[in-house]
């Protein structure tokens, strides 16, 4: 098997999951990969492991590089089972490894596995460990994804390998983002679903990692492929427009229908945001996968949201889109709901009243009684105008 040096001692070991569709209800129609570094130096440390099944994988390819009976350190950037599925068998070949992770790593570590035996050491910000010319730094990143994150830098090769922070969900034989095409948008998938609803914690910590002044020339995540040359820049330009909820002008509306009239509302609205002189994109929920949808809304300014009436309530498909939506929090939208109904109403108040509680302004929501009339689509249209005028008056 041949090594991938990515840096003078440092290999990729990870592992490529060419089937996986879906990571905790987040679609990923082109697979994974778990990725995993070996730094070779006096010293030798595996950085972040991969998900149990692989563990065969990661051993093929450290055995290309070293014996894995003498690692020195196994870093735990992340106790997530993608990550450290395979930790328990890393941790039978080389029991006198030292774990490294943070004192919440540690304390999920314990939670997740037998630990008998194995020695953890906790680090903080700032500390580091010597692997001989070869430093690794820690840094803390709490939230990116959970609460034991943490980030490994090699000052030396200017290399920061940040777990899940930079990742993108696809499986691919090549290593670096510059080589796979799309890779921004995979990335923006990913931050969606991923870490959207952390992005004031992300801007803070990329702001905390600016002013400690640490050079970076390669950026090395836990999933997908890595960032090198103008991809750095890229990707930690796109984190801080996604982290600061940058948004364009585009409009999102979701829907699904019963008979097709709330489906002509939807199209009724959709025209209404084309002519106010937006963009548009419109998804049938029973067509769409949820991952896609809120991919594009990371970035729109609008959000509308339409269901018949059943049962006194919402379709169960936009209360499924709507209970993923508020989970990821998303920052700064303005939004309304429609929908139809035949005898009684319910969907469109309880849409608007999810959509608040997502913190998205809604304004005038709007119902239709059986099949949408002349007025009511045009009312339609002027909801439009009134929802993209509201986005204009909050962006001054
Ligand atoms: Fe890739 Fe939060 O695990």
């Amino acid at each position: 098997m041949n090594k991938v040096e990515i840096k003078d001692g440092v290999y990729w070991v990870g592992a490529i999951d060419w089937n996986l569709r879906d990571f905790h209800g987040y679609a990923t129609p082109r697979g994974t990969t778990y990725n995993a570094y070996i730094v070779k130096d006096s010293k030798t440390a595996l950085v972040d492991t991969v998900k149990a099944g692989f563990f065969d994988e990661l051993q093929s390819r450290v055995d290309a590089i070293t014996d894995p009976r003498d690692l020195d350190y196994v870093i735990v950037n992340h106790v997530e089972p993608d990550h450290t599925g395979s930790l328990p068998s890393v941790m039978e070949i080389t029991p006198d490894a030292t774990v490294i992770a943070t004192r919440k790593g540690a304390e999920e570590l314990l939670r997740y596995y037998d630990c008998d035996g194995w020695e953890i050491q906790t680090v903080k910000t700032g500390d580091t460990i010597s692997l001989g010319e070869k430093t690794l730094s820690f840094i803390e990143t709490p939230m990116l994804h959970w609460p034991d994150n943490m980030v490994t830098y090699i000052p030396e090769d200017h290399l920061l390998l940040s777990n899940d922070a930079f990742g993108q969900h696809i499986a691919s034989s090549k290593r670096y983002a510059d080589e796979n095409s799309e890779i921004l948008e995979d990335a923006a998938t990913y931050y969606a679903n991923i870490l959207m609803p952390f992005s004031l914690l992300i801007t803070k910590t990329l702001q905390k990692i600016g002013e400690m002044g640490i050079e970076i020339d390669m950026i090395a995540p836990s999933h997908g492929a890595i960032w090198r040359n103008s991809g750095v820049g890229n990707i930690l330009d796109a984190y801080r427009g996604w982290g600061l909820t940058e948004s364009n002008d585009t409009a999102i509306v979701v829907y699904d229908t019963m008979w097709g009239s709330t489906e002509k509302m939807a199209s009724a609205i959709a025209q209404g945001i084309i002519d106010a002189g937006f963009e548009v994109k419109v998804y049938h929920l029973g067509k769409s996968e949820l991952s896609e949808i809120v991919r594009e809304i990371l970035e729109a300014k609008i959000i509308l949201v339409g269901s018949p009436t059943i049962n006194n309530g919402m379709f169960p498909s936009v209360g499924g889109f709507l209970t993923y939506l508020r989970g990821l929090r998303p920052k700064g939208k303005v939004g309304s709901a429609f929908g139809s109904y035949g005898w009684a109403g319910g969907a469109v108040k309880a849409i608007a009243g999810e959509l608040e509680k997502t913190g998205v302004m809604v304004v005038d929501p709007l119902s239709v009684k059986f099949v949408p009339g002349a007025d009511d689509l045009a009312a339609c249209a002027e909801l439009a105008r009134k929802v993209v005028g509201a986005a204009e008056m909050q962006e001054r």
